[in-house]
């Protein structure tokens, strides 16, 4: 096979996370850009089936990332069913250590909610990452998501932000050994968006965000959508780098 016929080949995508806000609008990026794209959902059983309705390139599987071996397995699964890996983004995400789901001051945090927290947001991340590297065939992106909440002292629940704080350096430490494989790893870290993780955010504390926004506004989930796709499918020589997207604050 020459190198042209290679480079023409559709990238194969895995997101974790694909049934939610900021999943679903990559989900759809990658699939419009003409790329293949399995993803994991948990509640979202809907909106995974009008993916896959709507896109013919992309298939999902139900999983509880809650269980980071099954976070690995779900991973192999889905690159076996691509033949291959291009990228893989992480989305998704226990916002809360509290059921039903809340912003979690620091009297609420409920200390078992908290190593479930963790196990979505970071173990998961790191289980599928590494049951993926045998499958980026020919190099890569691996794209987690942060947030401005695990790299600067802003009012948030602290295990949402330790998780947010932990996977930036998961970034970081994986760069070197996925860079041997031609692998980026980034993070992109979000302020808050107008939909998604930040619905239990207090009103007061959304309007403190405004206040101190240089753009004024909440993001975009297409924004933030805009640029995982660039990462995932574009990205040749960005590593181990946190990429904030919270509109100056
Ligand atoms: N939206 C924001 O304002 C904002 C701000 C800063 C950072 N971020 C970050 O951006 C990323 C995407 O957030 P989002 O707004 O898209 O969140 P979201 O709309 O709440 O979506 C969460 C996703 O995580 C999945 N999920 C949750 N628990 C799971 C579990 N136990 N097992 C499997 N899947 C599970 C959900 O699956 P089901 O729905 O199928 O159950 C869904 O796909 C997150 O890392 C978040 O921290 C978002």
């Amino acid at each position: 096979m020459t190198a042209g016929a290679a480079a023409e080949q559709p990238r194969r995508c895995v997101v974790l996370g694909g049934s939610g806000t900021v999943g679903r609008a990559l989900v759809a990026e990658l699939a419009r850009a003409g790329a293949h794209v399995a993803f994991t959902y948990r509640q979202g059983r809907e909106i995974a089936e009008e993916l896959t309705r709507v896109f013919p390139g992309v298939t999902a599987l139900e999983v509880d990332l809650a269980d980071p071996r099954a976070a690995a397995e779900a991973a192999d699964v889905l690159a076996r069913r691509l033949g291959g890996v291009d990228a893989f983004a992480h989305c998704a995400v226990r916002a809360s250590s509290i059921e039903p789901p809340a912003f979690d001051a620091l009297e609420e945090v409920c200390l078992d909610g908290f190593a479930g927290v963790l196990a979505v947001n970071v173990t998961s991340a790191f289980a599928a990452a590494r049951s993926l590297l045998p499958h980026f065939d020919r190099g890569g992106n691996v794209v987690l998501f942060g947030s401005v909440d695990g790299i600067k002292p802003v009012r948030s629940p602290v295990p949402y932000a330790v998780s947010k704080a932990a996977l930036a350096g998961l970034a970081i430490s994986l760069a070197k050994p996925f860079g041997q494989r031609g692998v980026r790893v980034n993070l992109i870290a979000p302020g808050v968006l107008e939909a998604g993780a930040s619905r239990t955010l207090p009103d007061d504390l959304r309007r403190e965000y405004l206040k101190h926004c240089g753009l004024r506004r909440l993001g975009k989930v297409e924004e933030v959508a805009a640029l995982a796709a660039w990462l995932s499918l574009e990205n040749t020589y960005v590593t181990g780098q946190t990429l904030v997207v919270d509109g100056g604050l």
